[in-house]
């Protein structure tokens, strides 16, 4: 097993060259050890008992085991999909920068070693609790001025694809002004913007050997890569997929990373970054043009806060409905004593599967941006609605989804978003989740720019009534509009114990597996004692009301509780896997990393 000195310097072999100061020796904890790495292992266990209880055992052949041994360190923790990025992150905290400035530095580091949802060509949501503050971001993509409520559909009124793929699918992208909003606002005295694009620079100039990862994500994209030359030449270079083990360097990105770190946000919504996307829109006959670039504007929102047992819980407010989505559930739940229950027991399993049916009813049906249309967020956190939810759930039976209103839903797809978390040693914290949607989003890379456009307008309800790629099935409050932003289900969560300090960092990526996954996270902490990781590593289950299903992950439930939970009348589907969740939480004396072990590559550190 190599000593905490080997993992360190291997890690600080991976950030080329950082322009910050060398980080002290960190505890790195990768979810899995990295494919074509030297060898690692998670850091030695410390003497206390696990905060796990002594009867949660998950199912055997679980993949993913309890990790009571998972080290706490005090100083700060970063936890990504991806490690170079985490490593940046941590040389940030190392070297001064507070955790909002290392999720910026995250971000563009993001934007460079995963490219497949990493991004500036996509948006996000950002949570932050600073200074005992909350604040929560919203960076999201906007459609076009010229975009139409029925412009994904055929002349027989059927949905096209172009919500999915090419130049038509692409938003106006929201990350580098939400990531400068960031900065303005919550970064620290330390560092200066232009520190904080720096790592992601050198990257993208530099070069990085690619991981299996990175590699198989571009494999799976071949085909859509193919169809656009400027994806084709960065991603299939000589025309095959970059392989694990090549130097990949991003010299366009760079280009345009330094222009941002120069001039801030308007080198990329004007200027030479701006016309290389205008350039790029006309090529392929998109909508996006340089007035829609410039009037973009990320927005801050009040968060949506609530109380679950005693925690306070701050998340993401509309136009993401991860975080009212998250507060019906627990809302629901809250009158049942889940704790006292068998963990992942049927009586366990049986509400919280009604109350994820009966939160989504709600979120398909009302709710949109929240600068178009009115989000009844009051009525659906309000004692009176919850308690009538509680009402119509019968104990020990599943309840028909047609019987609960709301238009229908069906089942999500991988996740292809990337979420990360972020603590400091003043106890600030940040939750991030940005994406482009599906992998590499649109498939476009604007030619001369290094970056791909995302293809988030399929977030839309193209035509209420139809599903979207995640099967959502959403109402006219999510209609598209010019200048709308697009309903999300990105849930970056923070959770404050009774003492008002953070005791959890989670979001995560999936399209809507994110709710529930992140819902199931909260719970096994807050309800069950879990330590973080082992709360992330857990078992998942998935229902969005329609289809009338209830998803569940390969191995991560026994054949009695499946015997009984169809017995008391539902449907269960298996599935690979469900989301991908880099948490931190708190546990003996420290901050916990709980990096994703369902995402190779997946990584925390801290020291
Ligand atoms: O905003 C949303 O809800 C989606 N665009 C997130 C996409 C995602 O998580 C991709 N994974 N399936």
């Amino acid at each position: 097993m190599p000593t905490t000195r080997s993992i360190a310097t291997w890690c600080l072999a991976l950030c080329i060259g950082c322009a910050v100061a060398p980080a002290p020796e960190p505890i790195v904890q990768p979810a899995r050890p990295p494919v074509a790495a030297p060898p690692l292992a998670p850091t030695q266990a410390p003497s206390q008992a696990p905060a796990v209880p002594v009867a949660l055992s998950f199912p055997a052949g679980w993949p993913y085991p309890v990790r009571p041994e998972a080290k706490p360190t005090t100083h700060g923790m970063v936890s990504t999909d991806a490690a170079l990025a985490t490593k940046v992150g941590q040389e940030v905290l190392a070297s001064g920068g507070n955790a909002v400035d290392a999720a910026i530095a995250t971000a563009f580091a993001l934007a460079v070693v995963m490219p497949s949802a990493g991004n500036i060509g996509g948006g996000g949501f950002m949570v932050a609790s600073v200074g005992g503050k909350s604040y929560a971001l919203d960076f999201r993509e906007k459609a076009p001025a010229a975009a139409k409520a029925d412009m994904y559909l055929d002349k027989a009124g059927n949905a096209t694809t172009d919500s999915r793929e090419g130049h038509l699918a692409a938003g106006v992208p929201g990350s580098v002004a939400g990531l400068w909003a960031a900065h303005q606002k919550l970064g620290g005295p330390k560092k200066k913007w232009a520190d904080l694009l720096a790592p992601a620079i050198r990257l993208a100039k530099e070069g990085f050997v690619v991981d299996e990862p990175f590699a198989e994500v571009v494999a799976q994209s071949e085909k859509k890569l193919a169809k656009y030359p400027a994806s084709a030449a960065l991603f299939l270079p000589g025309g095959k997929p970059v392989a694990a083990g090549e130097r990949w360097k991003n010299p366009d990105l760079a280009a345009v990373l330094e222009r941002i770190a120069d001039k801030g946000p308007r080198a990329f919504y004007t200027g030479r970054t701006a016309e290389l996307v205008v350039a790029e829109m006309k090529r392929g006959k998109g909508l996006v043009t340089a007035a829609d670039l410039k009037a973009y504007d990320a927005k801050w929102r009040d968060p949506i806060e609530f109380t679950y047992r005693g925690h306070r819980v701050v998340s993401m407010p509309p136009p993401s409905s991860g975080g009212i989505t998250l507060a019906m559930m627990c809302g629901i739940l809250e009158g049942y004593p889940l704790g006292e229950r068998r963990w992942h027991s049927p009586e366990h399993l049986q509400p919280v599967f009604e109350a994820m049916r009966r939160a989504f009813a709600a979120r398909n049906s009302t709710l949109g941006d929240p600068d178009f249309v009115s989000n009844p967020l009051e009525r659906l956190m309000s004692a009176e609605w919850l308690a009538a939810q509680r009402a119509t759930i019968k104990p020990g039976r599943a309840t028909p989804s047609a019987e609960i209103g709301g238009a229908p839903a069906s089942g999500g797809t991988g996740p292809h978003t990337t979420h990360f978390s972020v603590v400091d040693e003043a106890g600030d914290a940040v939750g991030l989740t940005t994406t482009v949607n599906h992998w590499f989003g649109a498939g476009v890379t604007v030619a001369g720019a290094g970056f791909v456009l995302n293809n988030e307008m399929d977030d839309f309800a193209a035509k209420p009534g139809t599903p979207n790629s995640f099967g959502l099935v959403q109402g006219e409050p999510n209609a598209i509009a010019p200048g709308k932003r697009m309903l999300s289900s990105m849930t970056p969560t923070i959770v404050r114990g009774p003492d008002g300090k953070v005791v959890l960092v989670a979001g995560a990526a999936g399209g809507p597996t994110i709710i529930t996954a992140v819902f199931q996270i909260v719970s096994n902490v807050v309800d069950f004692g879990l330590d973080p990781a082992t709360a992330v590593n857990a078992p998942r289950f998935h229902q969005q009301h329609l289809p009338d299903v209830v998803v569940y992950e390969k191995a991560g439930v026994d054949e009695p509780t499946l015997r009984a939970l169809s017995a008391m009348g539902y449907t269960l589907n298996e599935r690979g896997h469900l989301a991908d969740a880099p948490s931190i939480g708190t546990g003996r004396g420290g901050w916990i990393g709980a990096p994703e072990p369902r995402r190779r590559g997946a990584y925390a550190a801290g020291w």
